[in-house]
Protein backbone atom coordinates (compact mmCIF):
# COMPACT_ATOMS: atom_id res chain seq x y z
CA UNK A 1 0.00 0.00 0.00
CA UNK A 2 1.26 3.76 -1.35
CA UNK A 3 0.16 6.73 -0.04
CA UNK A 4 0.48 8.88 -3.48
CA UNK A 5 -0.45 12.06 -4.40
CA UNK A 6 0.99 12.55 -7.76
CA UNK A 7 -0.06 14.70 -10.24
CA UNK A 8 -1.64 16.22 -7.61
CA UNK A 9 -1.11 20.24 -6.23
CA UNK A 10 -1.51 21.29 -2.63
CA UNK A 11 -1.55 24.50 -0.84
CA UNK A 12 -0.36 24.60 2.43
CA UNK A 13 -1.22 27.87 4.25
CA UNK A 14 1.60 28.55 6.48
CA UNK A 15 3.53 26.49 5.04
CA UNK A 16 6.95 28.03 6.17
CA UNK A 17 7.14 26.83 9.82
CA UNK A 18 5.95 24.55 12.31
CA UNK A 19 2.85 22.05 11.75
CA UNK A 20 3.12 23.56 8.35
CA UNK A 21 6.41 22.62 7.72
CA UNK A 22 5.98 19.24 8.63
CA UNK A 23 3.02 18.89 6.10
CA UNK A 24 4.21 20.28 3.43
CA UNK A 25 7.65 18.05 3.24
CA UNK A 26 5.03 15.02 3.60
CA UNK A 27 2.95 16.19 0.76
CA UNK A 28 5.69 16.55 -1.57
CA UNK A 29 7.90 13.55 -0.41
CA UNK A 30 4.08 12.01 -1.52
CA UNK A 31 4.52 13.39 -4.85
CA UNK A 32 2.61 16.47 -4.73
CA UNK A 33 3.67 19.84 -5.97
CA UNK A 34 3.29 21.80 -2.88
CA UNK A 35 2.54 25.62 -2.84
CA UNK A 36 4.44 27.21 0.62
CA UNK A 37 2.74 29.58 1.56
CA UNK A 38 4.27 32.27 3.71
CA UNK A 39 1.87 35.28 5.95
CA UNK A 40 5.03 37.90 5.09
CA UNK A 41 8.23 39.22 4.15
CA UNK A 42 9.58 38.09 7.55
CA UNK A 43 9.22 34.73 6.65
CA UNK A 44 10.49 33.83 2.81
CA UNK A 45 13.84 32.76 4.40
CA UNK A 46 11.82 29.86 6.36
CA UNK A 47 9.53 29.09 3.66
CA UNK A 48 12.68 29.29 0.88
CA UNK A 49 14.58 26.63 3.67
CA UNK A 50 11.22 24.95 3.42
CA UNK A 51 11.59 24.77 -0.49
CA UNK A 52 14.72 23.62 -0.61
CA UNK A 53 14.34 20.37 1.86
CA UNK A 54 11.82 19.78 -0.60
CA UNK A 55 13.58 20.00 -3.98
CA UNK A 56 16.81 18.55 -2.71
CA UNK A 57 14.56 15.58 -1.91
CA UNK A 58 13.45 15.32 -5.67
CA UNK A 59 9.87 17.25 -4.82
CA UNK A 60 8.28 19.93 -6.71
CA UNK A 61 7.21 23.14 -5.19
CA UNK A 62 7.07 27.36 -4.98
CA UNK A 63 6.48 29.82 -2.02
CA UNK A 64 4.10 32.04 -1.91
CA UNK A 65 3.38 35.33 0.29
CA UNK A 66 -0.41 35.43 0.98
CA UNK A 67 -1.66 36.75 4.10
CA UNK A 68 -4.87 34.48 4.46
CA UNK A 69 -6.76 36.62 6.06
CA UNK A 70 -7.04 39.10 3.42
CA UNK A 71 -9.60 38.46 0.91
CA UNK A 72 -7.77 39.69 -2.48
CA UNK A 73 -4.43 38.12 -1.49
CA UNK A 74 -6.07 34.67 -0.82
CA UNK A 75 -8.26 35.31 -4.15
CA UNK A 76 -4.84 36.15 -6.13
CA UNK A 77 -3.04 33.34 -4.60
CA UNK A 78 -5.61 30.50 -5.88
CA UNK A 79 -5.55 32.48 -9.33
CA UNK A 80 -1.87 32.32 -9.70
CA UNK A 81 -2.18 28.92 -8.63
CA UNK A 82 -4.03 27.61 -10.77
CA UNK A 83 -2.44 29.57 -13.83
CA UNK A 84 0.66 28.50 -13.00
CA UNK A 85 0.05 24.77 -12.39
CA UNK A 86 -3.21 24.39 -13.98
CA UNK A 87 -5.64 23.55 -10.56
CA UNK A 88 -5.38 23.20 -6.99
CA UNK A 89 -6.41 19.31 -5.96
CA UNK A 90 -5.70 19.59 -1.90
CA UNK A 91 -5.77 22.77 0.49
CA UNK A 92 -4.03 22.83 3.84
CA UNK A 93 -5.92 25.29 6.01
CA UNK A 94 -3.03 25.55 8.78
CA UNK A 95 -1.99 29.10 8.75
CA UNK A 96 -2.24 29.64 12.47
CA UNK A 97 -1.33 32.28 15.48
CA UNK A 98 -1.97 32.46 19.13
CA UNK A 99 -2.30 36.14 20.72
CA UNK A 100 -2.64 34.84 24.77
CA UNK A 101 -4.60 37.28 27.01
CA UNK A 102 -6.61 37.13 30.60
CA UNK A 103 -9.83 37.27 29.37
CA UNK A 104 -10.63 40.64 30.59
CA UNK A 105 -7.54 41.76 29.65
CA UNK A 106 -7.85 41.00 25.63
CA UNK A 107 -7.71 43.64 23.91
CA UNK A 108 -10.52 43.65 20.38
CA UNK A 109 -7.35 43.44 18.15
CA UNK A 110 -6.16 40.45 19.56
CA UNK A 111 -9.85 38.61 19.41
CA UNK A 112 -9.60 40.39 15.44
CA UNK A 113 -6.13 38.68 14.78
CA UNK A 114 -6.46 35.39 16.02
CA UNK A 115 -10.06 34.90 14.11
CA UNK A 116 -9.06 36.53 11.13
CA UNK A 117 -6.11 34.11 10.86
CA UNK A 118 -7.46 31.35 12.79
CA UNK A 119 -11.00 31.30 11.11
CA UNK A 120 -11.78 33.77 8.45
CA UNK A 121 -8.32 33.02 6.62
CA UNK A 122 -9.82 29.13 6.73
CA UNK A 123 -12.80 30.18 5.14
CA UNK A 124 -11.48 32.56 2.22
CA UNK A 125 -9.27 29.30 1.60
CA UNK A 126 -11.84 26.83 1.87
CA UNK A 127 -13.98 29.02 -0.49
CA UNK A 128 -11.73 29.54 -3.72
CA UNK A 129 -10.55 25.84 -3.25
CA UNK A 130 -13.82 24.85 -3.29
CA UNK A 131 -15.16 27.40 -6.79
CA UNK A 132 -11.89 25.75 -8.16
CA UNK A 133 -12.49 21.80 -7.62
CA UNK A 134 -15.76 22.21 -9.20
CA UNK A 135 -14.65 24.29 -11.67
CA UNK A 136 -12.35 21.36 -12.78
CA UNK A 137 -14.82 18.18 -11.70
CA UNK A 138 -13.12 14.92 -11.35
CA UNK A 139 -10.05 14.20 -12.99
CA UNK A 140 -9.38 10.27 -12.49
CA UNK A 141 -5.83 10.54 -13.19
CA UNK A 142 -5.56 12.81 -9.95
CA UNK A 143 -7.60 11.19 -7.84
CA UNK A 144 -10.96 9.76 -7.57
CA UNK A 145 -12.17 13.04 -5.26
CA UNK A 146 -12.92 16.22 -7.02
CA UNK A 147 -11.00 17.64 -4.15
CA UNK A 148 -9.62 17.77 -0.17
CA UNK A 149 -9.49 20.17 2.22
CA UNK A 150 -7.63 19.19 5.30
CA UNK A 151 -8.31 22.03 8.24
CA UNK A 152 -5.66 22.00 10.90
CA UNK A 153 -7.62 22.53 14.20
CA UNK A 154 -6.82 21.56 17.44
CA UNK A 155 -7.51 19.81 20.71
CA UNK A 156 -8.74 23.43 21.57
CA UNK A 157 -11.33 22.24 19.37
CA UNK A 158 -13.03 20.42 22.59
CA UNK A 159 -10.57 21.00 25.61
CA UNK A 160 -11.69 25.04 26.62
CA UNK A 161 -8.02 26.69 27.60
CA UNK A 162 -8.05 29.56 29.87
CA UNK A 163 -6.13 32.04 28.78
CA UNK A 164 -6.97 31.16 25.21
CA UNK A 165 -10.48 32.48 24.55
CA UNK A 166 -9.89 33.57 21.05
CA UNK A 167 -7.85 30.63 20.11
CA UNK A 168 -9.97 27.98 21.54
CA UNK A 169 -13.03 29.97 20.09
CA UNK A 170 -11.28 30.10 16.65
CA UNK A 171 -10.96 26.13 16.43
CA UNK A 172 -14.45 25.49 17.93
CA UNK A 173 -15.54 27.32 14.70
CA UNK A 174 -13.19 25.06 12.25
CA UNK A 175 -14.85 22.48 13.84
CA UNK A 176 -18.45 23.33 12.18
CA UNK A 177 -16.41 24.67 9.24
CA UNK A 178 -15.08 21.85 8.25
CA UNK A 179 -18.59 19.62 9.12
CA UNK A 180 -20.96 21.63 6.70
CA UNK A 181 -18.72 22.03 4.18
CA UNK A 182 -18.49 18.29 3.97
CA UNK A 183 -22.18 18.00 4.06
CA UNK A 184 -23.05 20.80 1.63
CA UNK A 185 -19.94 19.88 -0.61
CA UNK A 186 -20.17 15.91 0.09
CA UNK A 187 -22.48 15.29 -3.31
CA UNK A 188 -19.30 16.44 -5.45
CA UNK A 189 -17.23 14.51 -4.03
CA UNK A 190 -15.23 16.80 -2.00
CA UNK A 191 -13.75 15.96 1.42
CA UNK A 192 -13.21 17.98 4.23
CA UNK A 193 -11.78 17.05 7.29
CA UNK A 194 -9.77 18.32 10.36
CA UNK A 195 -6.63 17.37 12.06
CA UNK A 196 -6.41 18.41 15.90
CA UNK A 197 -2.87 18.36 16.88
CA UNK A 198 -2.28 18.37 20.81
CA UNK A 199 1.13 19.32 21.74
CA UNK A 200 3.55 19.57 18.71
CA UNK A 201 7.28 20.93 19.55
CA UNK A 202 7.04 24.39 17.15
CA UNK A 203 7.72 27.67 17.56
CA UNK A 204 3.90 28.69 18.40
CA UNK A 205 4.31 26.91 21.78
CA UNK A 206 7.90 26.90 22.52
CA UNK A 207 7.42 28.02 26.37
CA UNK A 208 5.57 25.01 26.91
CA UNK A 209 8.38 22.71 25.94
CA UNK A 210 12.11 25.08 26.12
CA UNK A 211 13.17 24.03 29.62
CA UNK A 212 12.79 20.83 31.73
CA UNK A 213 10.24 22.78 34.05
CA UNK A 214 8.38 23.17 31.33
CA UNK A 215 8.03 19.96 29.35
CA UNK A 216 8.15 18.51 32.18
CA UNK A 217 4.84 19.66 33.04
CA UNK A 218 3.47 19.42 29.92
CA UNK A 219 3.99 15.55 29.67
CA UNK A 220 1.74 15.58 32.87
CA UNK A 221 -0.79 16.63 30.09
CA UNK A 222 0.34 13.45 27.65
CA UNK A 223 -0.07 9.94 28.29
CA UNK A 224 2.30 8.85 25.26
CA UNK A 225 4.84 10.77 27.60
CA UNK A 226 6.70 12.95 24.45
CA UNK A 227 6.10 15.75 22.68
CA UNK A 228 4.52 15.78 19.00
CA UNK A 229 6.87 16.41 16.03
CA UNK A 230 5.56 17.95 12.80
CA UNK A 231 6.10 15.00 10.76
CA UNK A 232 3.08 13.07 13.11
CA UNK A 233 0.99 16.01 11.92
CA UNK A 234 2.31 15.18 8.38
CA UNK A 235 2.13 12.32 8.16
CA UNK A 236 -1.52 11.75 8.76
CA UNK A 237 -2.02 14.91 6.63
CA UNK A 238 -0.33 12.76 3.48
CA UNK A 239 -2.52 9.67 4.09
CA UNK A 240 -6.09 11.80 4.45
CA UNK A 241 -5.43 13.86 0.99
CA UNK A 242 -4.86 10.51 -0.46
CA UNK A 243 -7.59 8.21 -2.40
CA UNK A 244 -6.55 5.58 0.21
CA UNK A 245 -8.41 7.90 2.88
CA UNK A 246 -11.37 8.14 -0.12
CA UNK A 247 -14.55 7.39 2.37
CA UNK A 248 -13.50 9.75 5.03
CA UNK A 249 -15.12 13.01 4.87
CA UNK A 250 -16.57 15.13 7.54
CA UNK A 251 -14.79 14.30 10.99
CA UNK A 252 -11.84 15.59 13.23
CA UNK A 253 -8.89 12.99 13.72
CA UNK A 254 -7.12 13.92 17.33
CA UNK A 255 -3.30 13.39 17.12
CA UNK A 256 -2.37 14.50 20.20
CA UNK A 257 -0.51 11.36 22.32
CA UNK A 258 -3.33 11.04 24.07
CA UNK A 259 -3.84 14.54 25.07
CA UNK A 260 -7.94 14.47 24.80
CA UNK A 261 -8.64 11.37 27.34
CA UNK A 262 -8.02 14.31 30.08
CA UNK A 263 -4.52 12.89 31.99
CA UNK A 264 -5.26 14.89 34.61
CA UNK A 265 -8.26 12.57 35.54
CA UNK A 266 -6.16 9.44 35.66
CA UNK A 267 -5.73 9.95 39.55
CA UNK A 268 -8.71 11.97 40.11
CA UNK A 269 -12.18 12.30 39.80
C1 LIG B 1 -1.54 25.17 20.63
C2 LIG B 1 -0.28 24.91 21.43
C3 LIG B 1 -0.57 24.00 22.59
C4 LIG B 1 -1.35 22.77 22.17
C5 LIG B 1 -1.78 21.91 23.35
C6 LIG B 1 -2.15 23.85 20.25
O1 LIG B 1 -3.28 24.05 19.45
O2 LIG B 1 -1.22 25.96 19.48
O3 LIG B 1 0.26 26.14 21.89
O4 LIG B 1 0.65 23.56 23.18
O5 LIG B 1 -2.50 23.16 21.43
O6 LIG B 1 -2.33 22.66 24.39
Amino acid sequence: MEISLRNQVAVVTGGSSGIGSGIAKSLASAGATVIVNHSSERSRDEAQAVLKEITDAGGKGITYQCDVSKEDQVVKMFEDTVSQFGTVDILINNAGIQKDSKFTEMTLDQWNAVIGVNLTGQFLCAREAIKEFLRRGIDPSRSVACGKIIHISSVHEIIPWAGHANYASSKGAIRMLMQTLAQEYGANKIRVNSICPGAIQTPINKDAWSTPEALNSLLHLIPYDRIGQPEDIGNLAAFLASDLADYITGTSIFVDGGMTTFESFSTGG
